[in-house]
């Protein structure tokens, strides 16, 4: 923040909602202590003290970097890696998709931050009929470059800094604590809302269906948060990215008005079309909920550049309005499924929650390095369950995202 000119610095810290906060929100737009804000008429002290070191993120590590040597291991397979870590999709970007991409192709011109109205038409009607979202304007919808960094910004682009919890799960995305940190926002893992305490809160995450576990969470769960943040003036943001992955569950969106009683007051969903769509390499997702929340979201990212390339958009478009290669992909993914659910269980794993998502949640009841190098050893690359928090230290979070062929020898390598 110490980067931005008091004018930008204005824009983040706009009220989010007055409705949400009140009085107590407006006591903290003045200079804040522990930003070292300098009063106006002062703009002199902006210029840092010789000896202090500009103020950085407290980032951790990358962790994928650690998996490195086990990825070295396994690629010594005789028969080469599978490779189960990243859910990366490996299958064909569906044609409609590719036509819509290279139809849009001559854009000499800026794209808008907003995004099309068909873009967001599409997902209005997309919302409607794949999440059963109460209705929406498609001034609530704006697009997103892939997911991921609205993620990494979204505590940002609300506004949120020093003082201001970020609340995700336990076991969960590591994204969601990166971008509470981005803001300078406090980062809490926890899985209980009335764990939190008297804690300013200014946003809590949902992940349903979750990574690593592919947990779904019941309407009855997401509504009690809801509610709670509610009561409190803090946002709630759905990540809904495996929304449409549901295999023994039906996964529920936070716009379904069994969650939210008709109301998308204080609510986000995220969206992404790259699982859903093998479009992770275009970089599609949007944002959609409140339209408060959405127009101060927007305002920033205008600012800020966060644009969707124009053959993206209309790419998403096409994506969104078609169903059938959902479908096929669900089907890719489903057997992929079964082989490696069987074959884990006759290897001597359990499999625990998912139920849904794009991962198997898997353990023998080891550390789960320890069964990464097992794995490793049988040239199969898996994630630790650690990468996403303490309480996954005994799991590995095997993805679906191999060809049929890469499947296929993983399940004969377990039960060999
Ligand atoms: C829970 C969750 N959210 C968001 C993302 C980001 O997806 P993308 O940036 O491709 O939309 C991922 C990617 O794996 C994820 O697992």
């Amino acid at each position: 923040m110490e980067g931005l000119h008091a004018g930008q610095r204005g824009v983040l810290r706009r009220p989010r909602l007055a409705r949400w906060r009140g009085e107590a929100r407006r006591h903290r737009q003045g200079p804040r202590a522990d930003r070292g804000a300098a009063p106006a008429g002062a703009r002199g002290a902006l210029s840092r003290p010789p000896g202090v070191p500009p103020r950085r993120p407290q980032l951790p590590d990358f962790p994928w970097d650690a998996l490195v040597p086990y990825s070295e291991r396994a690629a010594a397979h005789p028969d080469g890696i599978v490779d189960l870590s990243v859910g990366t999709p490996v299958d064909p970007t569906p044609e409609v998709v590719r036509h819509a991409l290279a139809a849009a192709a001559d854009a000499p011109g800026y794209p808008t931050t907003v995004g099309t109205p068909a873009l967001r038409e599409a997902a209005v009607r997309w919302l409607a009929r794949r999440a059963g979202a109460v209705a929406l304007d498609p001034g609530a919808v704006i697009p997103s470059i892939g997911s991921k960094e609205l993620v990494a910004w979204l505590p940002t682009l609300l506004g949120l800094g020093p003082g201001d919890a970020v609340v995700f799960p336990e076991l969960a995305y590591p994204t969601y604590d990166i971008g509470a940190r981005l803001a300078g926002a406090d980062p809490v893992a926890s899985d209980s809302v009335t764990a939190l305490g008297p804690r300013r809160v200014g946003l809590i995450w949902v992940n349903s269906p979750a990574n690593p576990h592919g947990r779904v969470l019941p309407a009855a769960h997401l509504a009690k948060v809801v509610d709670w943040a509610r009561e409190r003036g803090a946002v709630v943001a759905s990540d809904e990215c495996y929304l449409e992955l549901g295999w023994e569950e039906r996964p529920v969106s936070i716009l379904d008005p069994a969650v939210n009683g008709g109301s998308l007051d204080g609510l986000l969903a995220v969206h992404s079309l790259s699982k859903r769509s093998n479009l992770a390499g275009y970089r599609a997702g949007f944002v959609a909920g409140d339209p408060a929340l959405i127009r101060q979201v927007l305002e920033v990212r205008k600012h800020a550049g966060l644009m969707v390339p124009t053959p993206v958009q209309a790419a998403m478009t096409a994506a969104l309005d078609d169903d059938a290669h959902v479908e096929e992909q669900r089907s890719r993914y489903a057997r992929r499924r079964d082989v490696l659910r069987a074959a884990l269980a006759e290897a001597g794993f359990r499999i625990d929650h998912s139920t849904a998502g794009l991962y198997l949640w898997a353990t023998r009841d080891q550390p789960c390095w320890d069964t990464v190098g097992w794995l490793a050893d049988r040239g199969i690359l898996a994630a630790p369950g650690a990468f996403y928090g303490a309480a996954g230290g005994s799991h590995v979070r095997i993805a679906l995202t191999a060809t049929d062929e890469r499947v296929d020898a993983a399940a004969k390598r377990l039960t060999a």
